[in-house]
C-alpha cells in the first residue's frame, strides 16, 4: 500500500516507519520537525535498507499536504501532534491550532484526494481518571487538561466524519505507555529539554546527563506506593500500526482500540529493571505527587487482541534493555544539524 504518516520523523512515527517499510509498503512521511530530527528518517532507511519520501511541511499548511499527497495515497497515518501535558495548560491554544487545526486540514485534504482510511495516534489520556483498571474502551472519556482535550476532541471529529461518508474507516488506537527503542540502538526517544516521562529521564540518568530521578509521589495506594502504568515496547506499538491499517482496509466505519500490554509496573519497579538491564545504579528521590497524575492506569487490550490480531510480546526487561542501548550508543540523541538528503521541497 502507498501510505501517509504525519508526525513520521517522531518517536513512534519512526519506530512505526521501519515496521511498514519492512512489510513491503510504500511510505511518504510528512513532519515539520517540530520536535524531531530527519536523521531519524535517515537511520529508518539504514534499518530497513529502503528508502522513504520526505516531505518537510506542516499538516495546518495546504499546500504542503497537497504535495504529501502527490502520488497516490491509500490510507493516512496520523501521528502529526503536540503532546506535552504541562505546555499544554501553559499554551492550549497553540495545542488547538496544531493538533485540532491540523486533523481537520488533514481530513479535508483526505477527502479532495479520495483517500477513506485513517488510523489514529490517540492516547489513554481520553480516559481521564479512569473509576476502575485495567480500563475498556467504552469506559467513560474524559479530558483533564488541553493536550488530552485536544484528543478527545480529534476523536469525536474522526467519528463525525466518518458517519458522514460510509466509505471512511478509521482506527483509534490509544495507545498506553511507549517506551524502549529499535534493536539496532539506531533510532530512539529523544526529548527536548528535560524530559517529562519516565523512561527517557531514567535512561539520561544512567547515562550521566541527569543526576538524579524525582519519583512523583511514593503514597498511592498501589503495592509500593508508586505510581502505575502499562508500558508498551515501542516497536510493539509499531506493529499495531500495521495491523491497523490492514484492518481498516476490510472494515469501514470508526473503532477504537487499548493498545498495552494489560500488566502495570510501578515507578520502583520500572527503575529496578532498568538498573538490571543497563548495569548503572539510578539514584532517586521522592518528590511530592504530580498534578494529574492518577496512581494506577492500565488498558484492557482484549479488543486489539481479537478485532487487530494483536498482542504485546515484549516485557519490561526488553524495553528496559532496548531504550539502554539506544541511550547509550547515543548519550546525546540526534544531533540536529543535519538535512535529510532527499526533501520533496
Ligand atoms: P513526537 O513529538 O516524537 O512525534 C510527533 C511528530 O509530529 C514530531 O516529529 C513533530 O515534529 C511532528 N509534528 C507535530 N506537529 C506537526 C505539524 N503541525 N505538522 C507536521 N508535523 C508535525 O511524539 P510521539 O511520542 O512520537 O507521539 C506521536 C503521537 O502519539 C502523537 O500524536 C502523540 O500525541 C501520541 N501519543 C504519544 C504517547 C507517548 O507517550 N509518546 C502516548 C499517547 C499518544
Ligand atoms: N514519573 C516520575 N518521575 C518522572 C516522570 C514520571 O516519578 O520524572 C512517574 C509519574 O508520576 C507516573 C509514571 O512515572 O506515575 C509515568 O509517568 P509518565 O510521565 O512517563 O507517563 P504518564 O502516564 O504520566 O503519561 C503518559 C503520556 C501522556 C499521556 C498519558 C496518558 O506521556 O502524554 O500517558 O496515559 F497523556
Amino acid at each position: 500500500m502507498k501510505l501517509l504518516v504525519t508526525g513520521g520523523a517522531g518517536y513512534i512515527g519512526s519506530h512505526t516507519c521501519v515496521a511498514l517499510l519492512e512489510a513491503g509498503h510504500d511510505v511518504t512521511v510528512i513532519d515539520n520537525l517540530c520536535n524531531s530530527s530527519a536523521i531519524a528518517l535517515q537511520r529508518v532507511q539504514e534499518i530497513t535498507g529502503r528508502s522513504l519520501r520526505f516531505v518537510e511541511g506542516d499538516i495546518r499548511n495546504p499546500e504542503h499536504l497537497a504535495d504529501a499527497f502527490e502520488g497516490g495515497v491509500d490510507a493516512v497515518i496520523h501521528f502529526a501532534a503536540l503532546k506535552a501535558v504541562g505546555k499544554s495548560c501553559e499554551q492550549p491554544l497553540a495545542y488547538f491550532d496544531n493538533n485540532i487545526g491540523g486533523t481537520i486540514a488533514l481530513m479535508q485534504a483526505m477527502e479532495q484526494a479520495g483517500v477513506s482510511r485513517l488510523v489514529f495516534s490517540s492516547s489513554a489520556t481520553v480516559y481521564g481518571q479512569p473509576e476502575k483498571v485495567p480500563v475498556r474502551e467504552d469506559a467513560p472519556l474524559n479530558a483533564t487538561n488541553p493536550y488530552g482535550r485536544t484528543k478527545l476532541v480529534m476523536e469525536q471529529l474522526i467519528q463525525d466524519w466518518c458517519a458522514s461518508r460510509p466509505e471512511t474507516a478509521a482506527v483509534l488506537l490509544r495507545y498506553f505507555n511507549p517506551v524502549g527503542a529499535h534493536p539496532s540502538g539506531l533510532i530512539g526517544e529523544d526529548p527536548r529539554g528535560e524530559p517529562d516521562n519516565l523512561m527517557p529521564y531514567v535512561a539520561q540518568v544512567a547515562v550521566g546527563r541527569r543526576e538524579r530521578l524525582r519519583i512523583y509521589g511514593d503514597d498511592y495506594p498501589t503495592p509500593d506506593g508508586t505510581g502505575v502504568r502499562d508500558y508498551l515496547h515501542v516497536m510493539d506499538l509499531a506493529r499495531a500500526h500495521r495491523k491497523a491499517v490492514d484492518y481498516a482496509a476490510a472494515h469501514p466505519g470508526c473503532e477504537a482500540f487499548n493498545l498495552g500490554t494489560g500488566r502495570g509496573y510501578s515507578v520502583l519497579e520500572l527503575v529496578q529493571a532498568f538498573e538490571q538491564a543497563s548495569g548503572k545504579p539510578i539514584p532517586y528521590e521522592i518528590s511530592t505527587r504530580r498534578a494529574g497524575d492518577v496512581a494506577e492506569l492500565t488498558a484492557e487490550p482484549a479488543l486489539a487482541n481479537a478485532k487487530l490480531r494483536w498482542v504485546a510480546t515484549h516485557d519490561i526487561h526488553a524495553m528496559c534493555a532496548d531504550a539502554w542501548n539506544w541511550q547509550s550508543k547515543n548519550p546525546n540523541g540526534y544531533s540536529r544539524d543535519m538535512s535529510f538528503n532527499t526533501y520533496s521541497r
